[in-house]
């Protein structure tokens, strides 16, 4: 049994009146719930990401290049308790390379350090799993699985923008988006689609984004991160092999077998645009 959230009850999510003899929700009841709800989507960090800190490469080298950028990053992270009971997200945008990636899981580090739970996924992988839901050996069923994804403290979606889209896939992407939006929580993205040149546009920084993942869940995650934070700098990747933070002991995998916070493929995963190459 978890220790109480509050440090109330003897962590049951009951209090006893032995007086009365009766039983009373703990006030940490609904957020013993909600984890529980979001058990099986919550997960921990993938293992290239583990040793991500404000002190150590790449962050340092990224922080050079985007000093105004990591300083916000740091302004979240020191409030993250604050930021997401408030339902506040964060998003990064940015080429190839540039670290948004690594900036956005030290966000998500600081709220599994917090104690909360958070979802990791890259949307490409988040799309497969509920498209999986229809498979007859699904664990869940698709209003399970985005029930979950709705409970999390914090939900993580890399790549935005990366994916093959359907109507049906973004209706179930939207609805996610719209749940949160609706029930305060937050959201913590990364793409590449916003602020890029849009000859096909209307002017508006998001129009690629609109285009890929419609224009109802571009407008809800705005309100809930507001502007995105762009990142600048060359494509970091090819050299960046030496600046790798020290990889950290795998953490015990989840009791019960079947994890479906499967991170083991994170590294292995192609970029979706390609190998980057040197430039001569
Ligand atoms: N500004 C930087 N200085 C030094 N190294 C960096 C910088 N930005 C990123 N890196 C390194 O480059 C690699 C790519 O970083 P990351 O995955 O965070 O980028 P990204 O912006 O998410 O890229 P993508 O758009 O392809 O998803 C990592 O190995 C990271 O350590
Ligand atoms: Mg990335």
């Amino acid at each position: 049994m978890d220790a109480c959230l509050e440090g109330r009850c003897d962590g049951s999510g009951f209090l006893y009146d032995e007086e009365r003899r009766r039983a009373y929700p703990c006030t940490c009841r609904p957020k013993r719930l909600a984890r529980k709800r979001a058990g099986a989507v919550a997960g921990r960090l993938p293992k290239r990401f583990r040793g991500v800190a404000f002190d150590r490469e790449p962050v340092l080298s990224i922080a050079r290049a985007n000093e105004h950028q990591v300083r916000a990053v740091r302004a979240y992270v020191n409030a993250i308790g604050e930021n997401l009971d408030q339902g506040r997200g964060i998003w990064f945008t940015g080429d190839v390379g540039t670290g948004k990636t690594t900036l956005a899981m030290l966000i998500s580090k600081a709220a599994l350090e917090a104690d909360r739970t958070v979802a990791i996924y890259s949307l490409p992988r988040l799309l497969a799993m509920l498209r999986e839901t229809y498979d007859e050996d699904s664990h869940f069923s698709l209003s399970e699985l985005i029930d979950r994804l709705c409970s999390v403290d914090l939900l993580h979606v890399d790549d935005v923008g990366a994916e093959q889209t359907t109507d049906w896939v973004l209706e179930q992407l939207y609805t996610i988006v719209n749940t949160r939006y609706e029930d305060g929580r937050a959201l913590l993205l990364t793409t590449n689609l916003v602020g890029r040149e849009d000859p096909e546009g209307d002017g508006h920084p998001a129009g690629p984004l609109k285009r890929q993942i419609g224009e109802r869940t571009v407008s809800r995650i705005w309100e809930i991160c507001g502007d995105p934070l762009p990142l600048f700098g060359d494509d970091n990747r090819m050299f960046a092999a030496d600046r790798l933070p020290a990889a950290e002991p795998e953490p015990p995998a989840a009791p019960g077998g079947w994890d479906p916070f499967d991170d083991s493929t994170w590294d292995e995963e192609p970029s979706p645009y390609g190998r980057p190459r040197r430039s001569a």
